[in-house]
């Protein structure tokens, strides 16, 4: 398995691939999981070529403390990566590498989406993910790139990011892989405690929740019952639940048989943030 911790040398290694060869691209912020290994599966199944990039980028986090306290598992990475498939290329860039003297995000307009939910919570979030995604992108310049549906707003972020940028990199969504207990797998999980990790089965119980009901209950009467589902379990915070259009992502009010729609949790277990969604219609 081949590792690159400077763009210039991987920008090299790609320039040598036969031009017919596919590159499918997974960028992660590494401690690797289920999730991520599901996103290289896929990947290798579709092109010649797989790279994958850990690296925690700074400019998307809005708290310093969530960027400390970020798990780091270089090793565990690379070993999972390699047991998958040794041709996998690793990208494991330093900050000073890709951000240069200034560690700071572009600013973008992705056309309202980035203003919603996410980006309403964490300032700054959304410019921090498309400056990355965009430098990425440029150094790997993959024919297909893999993200989880988990972040559902990034995602959709990207497939604006690319067209913003005139990449020419397909956007594929994957679905959100689940603990048994229904947890939506994420690299944060490993900071649960025990007792957290079961109590935050309670976001995807109420999202299968809401989801049952929708046909049948207002969008009001399903805030009210989530709201109530998160009063029930002290050892969870809710920060928002929103049933929004699933292409504009605006919240809804009332519902339109036309519509597709999303409902989105964000909830802290201790100074844990999770965050989860599910189609509803
Ligand atoms: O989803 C993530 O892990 C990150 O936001 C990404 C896309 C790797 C950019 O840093």
């Amino acid at each position: 398995m081949v590792i690159h911790t400077q763009k210039k040398s991987l920008v090299q290694a790609l320039s040598f691939a036969n031009k017919i060869d596919k590159i499918g691209f997974v960028p992660t912020m590494g401690a690797l999981h289920a999730g991520h290994i599901s996103l290289v599966k896929r990947a290798l199944s579709e092109n010649e070529i797989v790279v994958v990039s850990i690296f925690v980028n700074p400019t998307q986090f809005n708290n310093s403390a969530d960027l400390q306290k970020y798990p780091r598992t270089p090793d565990a990475d690379i070993s999972l990566l390699k047991d998958l498939n040794e041709e996998i290329i690793v990208f494991l860039p330093e900050v000073s590498d890709l951000y240069e003297d200034t560690v700071a995000a572009k600013k973008y307009h992705f056309g309202n989406i980035e203003k919603e939910m996410e980006g309403k919570h964490r300032k700054g979030h959304f410019d921090g993910v498309g400056t990355i995604v965009n430098k990425l992108f440029r150094i790997v310049k993959p024919d297909a790139a893999y993200f989880g549906e988990k972040d559902y707003q990034q995602l959709q972020i990207v497939k604006k990011l690319v067209a913003l940028e005139k990449l020419h990199t397909k956007i594929i969504g994957c679905p959100i892989l689940r603990e048994e207990n229904g947890l939506a797998m994420s690299s944060r999980n490993k900071r649960l405690s025990t007792k957290q990790f079961e109590e935050a089965a309670t976001i995807y119980k109420t999202l299968n929740e809401v989801r049952d009901k929708f046909g049948s209950t207002s969008i009001t009467d399903l805030n009210h019952l989530v709201a109530e589902r998160f009063l029930q379990n002290p050892d969870l915070k809710l920060e928002y639940f929103e049933i929004a259009n699933e292409k504009t992502l605006k919240t809804a009010k009332r519902k339109n048989k036309a519509t597709k729609y999303r409902a989105f949790i964000a909830a802290f277990a201790g100074e844990v943030r999770l965050i989860d969604n599910m189609p509803l219609n």
